[in-house]
C-alpha cells in the first residue's frame, strides 16, 4: 500500500516545504535521480541554491538532466562527492537538508549509503543548519545495510542534545516491519528546558 501522504517521503517533503523560504540555501544529500533536488529547487526560488551530492556519476548526470528540464540550472550545484564532505562545498548556513538513503532506484544496489558515513554526515549537516532549519532522512531497513543504518541512526539521534534539537522518528503501520522510516530533526530557535519550555 502506498499512501501519497502517510509515507515517509511525502511527509519529509511537507516538513521541508513549511520551513524553506525564497532565497534559502539547502542540501540534497543523496541526489539519485534528482527528484528531491528538483523539489528543493522549486522551493528556494531564483535567489536560492540547492547543493546536490551523489557519489555516482550516473546519478549526478541524471540529476543535471532533470534540473535542466525544469529550468533550474542556475540555482542547483551538482556535486560528485560524498555528503560527508558537505562542509567543503557549502559556504553558508543552510535552511534544510534531505537524505533519501539506500541505493539508486533502477541502479546498482551495491552502491548504497553506509551507516557510519551517514551518521557522520548527519552531524556535519546539523552543524550547518540555521536555527529553525530542518533535516529529514528516509531510511530503508528492507536491505541489510539499510537495517544497520536504521540502528546506527536511531542510536545517533538519541545522543543529540534535546534542548537544541527537536527529533522525530516516525514509523507507518505497514504490512512489513522493514518498511521505510522517517527521521526529522529541527534545530531549535532558542534553547528548551526539560519540559520543552523556552529558556
Ligand atoms: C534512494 S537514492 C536517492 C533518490 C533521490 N533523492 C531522488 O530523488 O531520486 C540514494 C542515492 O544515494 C547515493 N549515495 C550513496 N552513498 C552516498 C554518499 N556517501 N554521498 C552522497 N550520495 C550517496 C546513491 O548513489 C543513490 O543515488
Amino acid at each position: 500500500l502506498y499512501s501519497s501522504l502517510l509515507s515517509p517521503l511525502p511527509v519529509a517533503r511537507w516538513f521541508v516545504q513549511q520551513i524553506v523560504q525564497d532565497g534559502d540555501h539547502v542540501v540534497d544529500c543523496t541526489a539519485g535521480n534528482g527528484h528531491d533536488t528538483v523539489f528543493l529547487a522549486g522551493l528556494v526560488g531564483e535567489a536560492g541554491t540547492v547543493y546536490a551530492f551523489d557519489v555516482q556519476r550516473s546519478a549526478i548526470e541524471e540529476t543535471q538532466k532533470r534540473v535542466l528540464k525544469h529550468g533550474y540550472a542556475n540555482r542547483v550545484q551538482c556535486i560528485l562527492d560524498t555528503h560527508l564532505h558537505v562542509g567543503m562545498y557549502v559556504p553558508k548556513q543552510i535552511r534544510a537538508a534531505m537524505f533519501n538513503l539506500g541505493y539508486m532506484p533502477g541502479g546498482d544496489h551495491q552502491i548504497t549509503t553506509l551507516a557510519e558515513e551517514t551518521s557522520n554526515a548527519l552531524q556535519k549537516v546539523l552543524n550547518l543548519l540555521l536555527p529553525g532549519g530542518i533535516t529529514t532522512m528516509v531510511v530503508y531497513p528492507g536491505h541489510p545495510e539499510g537495517k544497520r543504518e536504521e540502528e546506527v541512526l536511531n542510536s545517533f539521534v538519541q545522543t543529540l542534545d534535546k534542548k537544541k534539537f527537536a527529533v522525530m522518528v516516525g514509523t507507518f503501520l505497514k504490512a512489513s516491519a522493514d518498511s521505510p522510516k522517517l527521521i526529522a530533526i529541527q534545530k531549535g530557535i532558542c534553547e528548551m528546558n526539560e519540559t520543552g519550555v523556552h529558556k
